[in-house]
């Protein structure tokens, strides 16, 4: 059986005084435990050591994500953070892919791959994000696009565990715009995700790994999304900026 998971993606948004607030003001919202749910935060990089103090001296019932990784060890990478940084601060968790990643800063489904690698080598859950543009959604061929960029972002990952590596489905065109796909539409990539996972990893492991949907995903709306078979919680941008709204989704999906 899948636990849910509710992660939010802080983006680039909170200082670092910011952040210590709103993960406060998170773990105060969240006292009474979030259930059967995994919840995830995911600040900027120089915030995650002071989310990572406001969770051991709150006991919050939430993990630690980064947003990104650079899959090499240690090094001349002027700007990056190598996986060990992210395990030093307490870093459970680790988005990649991201779509924002991908368009702005030319990260391929090679480099998503390889760190996915690098991170699963250093016990951190890869968050691996996938997802396409409203041309191809047009075109008719979103479940076609998704589907190759999966075979690509996972080959050669070896999975013991299933429930330490968790996609998110984000179609770009739903991203910060408010436009969500409905929940039939998140389905339908979603089940083909699935699908494609049985091929590669067969259905024990397949039917471990978390799938989530990310793009305008809502206090108003998660629910809808949950209901669906395949669909295992959500990845959130916008609404996970404030404690309460945040609280909300982890609260519907319980
Ligand atoms: P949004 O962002 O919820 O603001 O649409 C989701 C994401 O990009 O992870």
């Amino acid at each position: 059986m899948r636990k849910r998971m509710i992660a939010g993606n802080w983006k680039m948004n909170k200082t670092y005084g910011e952040g210590v607030e709103l993960a406060q003001g998170l773990a105060d919202e969240l006292k009474d435990g979030t259930g059967d749910v995994d919840v995830v935060v995911c600040p900027p990089a120089v915030d995650l050591k002071g989310v990572a103090e406001v969770i051991e001296q709150t006991q919050a019932p939430f993990g630690l994500g980064a947003q990104n990784v650079y899959y090499e060890e240690s090094g001349a990478y002027t700007g990056e953070t190598a996986p060990n940084m992210l395990e030093a601060v307490g870093a459970d968790y680790c988005i990649i892919g991201h779509s924002e990643r991908r368009g702005y800063f030319g990260e391929t489904d090679e480099d998503v791959n390889k760190k996915a690698k690098v991170l699963m080598a250093h016990g951190i859950v890869p968050i691996s994000c996938c997802g396409e543009s409203l041309e191809v959604r047009e075109a008719g061929k979103h479940v076609e696009f998704v589907v190759d960029q999966i075979k690509k972002d996972t080959e050669g990952l070896e999975i013991t565990d299933p429930s330490k590596y968790v996609i998110a489905y984000e179609p770009i065109w739903a991203i910060g715009t408010g436009k969500t796909a409905t929940a039939d539409d998140a389905q339908e990539v979603i089940g083909a995700i699935r699908a494609t996972l049985v091929e590669i990893f067969g259905k024990e492991t397949a039917d471990g790994i978390r799938i989530l949907y990310g793009g305008s995903a809502k206090p108003n709306n998660v629910a809808g999304f949950l209901e669906k078979e395949d669909v295992d919680g959500a990845l959130v941008g916008g609404a996970s900026l404030k404690a309460d709204s945040f609280a909300a989704m982890v609260k519907a999906a319980m």
